[in-house]
């Protein structure tokens, strides 16, 4: 899978990847309300590349019909300050043919203050009003993409239990260059589990399937090559 990368993976970037053979694709980080939106506004303000879009709707229909020229399943992560935004967006994501991935990794100040990103591991209650209602009224898959390390993984996983598909976790250790696959033995079996960091060959993306369904990956993407080695060898 291709894990989110904010700035970058569009619907174009997406359908070039799947077209490599992956089985899912994600696009985005998005940001999916006003007040997201303006702290995206802040981020790209102070030098990083992100994705702001005033008609994130239209931009949704748009980058997915792109994105599904490719066999690959695609994905939307998206950040919000309101739970409505949530659920108006994973209903055009839904409708356009889409999986929702809830973005509780991103730790940068302007989401985590308004409490998006990986702000929601703090506020279980809003993340399970989010998946339920998503769940309840669309019907629609569901990803909760975030870092392991930084709040109990089965406290994480018993939270969002009959209300999410699937647990996709970044493996870095805070403060070290290297992953810690150990936070995946505390998710259980039941759950559909997307490991993710670090992935560069197949090497690395086998030691991810000894603990989870899929692996993902982020910042290799450029490199086709290495993709198509990764693909070709698991
Ligand atoms: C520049 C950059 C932007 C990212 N944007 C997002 C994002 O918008 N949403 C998200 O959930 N993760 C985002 N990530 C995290 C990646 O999806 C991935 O978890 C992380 O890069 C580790 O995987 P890798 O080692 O394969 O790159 C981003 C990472 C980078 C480096």
């Amino acid at each position: 899978m291709l894990a989110a990368y904010a700035g970058r993976n569009d619907g174009a970037y997406c359908r070039d990847l799947g077209a490599l053979g992956l089985g899912m694709v994600t696009i985005g980080g998005l940001s999916v309300d006003d007040v997201a939106k303006s702290q995206t506004k802040k981020m790209i303000e102070r030098g990083r590349s992100e994705f702001f879009v005033h008609n994130h709707e239209d931009y949704i229909r748009e980058q997915v019909a792109i994105a599904r020229e490719s066999e690959a399943l695609v994905a939307v992560n998206i950040r919000s300050a309101t739970v409505g935004g949530y659920l108006d967006a994973a209903a055009v994501i839904a409708e356009a043919g889409g999986i929702v991935e809830i973005d509780a990794h991103c730790r940068q100040d302007e989401m985590t203050s308004i409490g998006a990103g990986q702000a929601l591991l703090y506020d279980f209650s809003k993340l399970q009003e989010i998946l339920w209602q998503i769940k309840n009224e669309l019907g629609v898959t569901t990803v909760l993409k975030f870092r392991g390390n930084i709040v109990p993984e089965l406290a994480i996983a018993n939270a969002v239990e009959g209300c999410c598909d699937v647990l996709h976790v970044d493996a870095m250790l805070k403060g070290k260059d290297a992953p810690d696959f150990s936070v995946f033995r505390e998710i259980p079996d039941d759950l559909f589990l997307i490991g993710n960091n670090s992935v560069r060959d197949t090497a690395s993306a086998q030691a991810i399937l000894e603990y989870c369904d899929a692996f993902s990956f982020a910042r290799i993407a450029d490199d086709h090559d290495a993709v198509r080695e990764i693909v070709s060898g698991v």
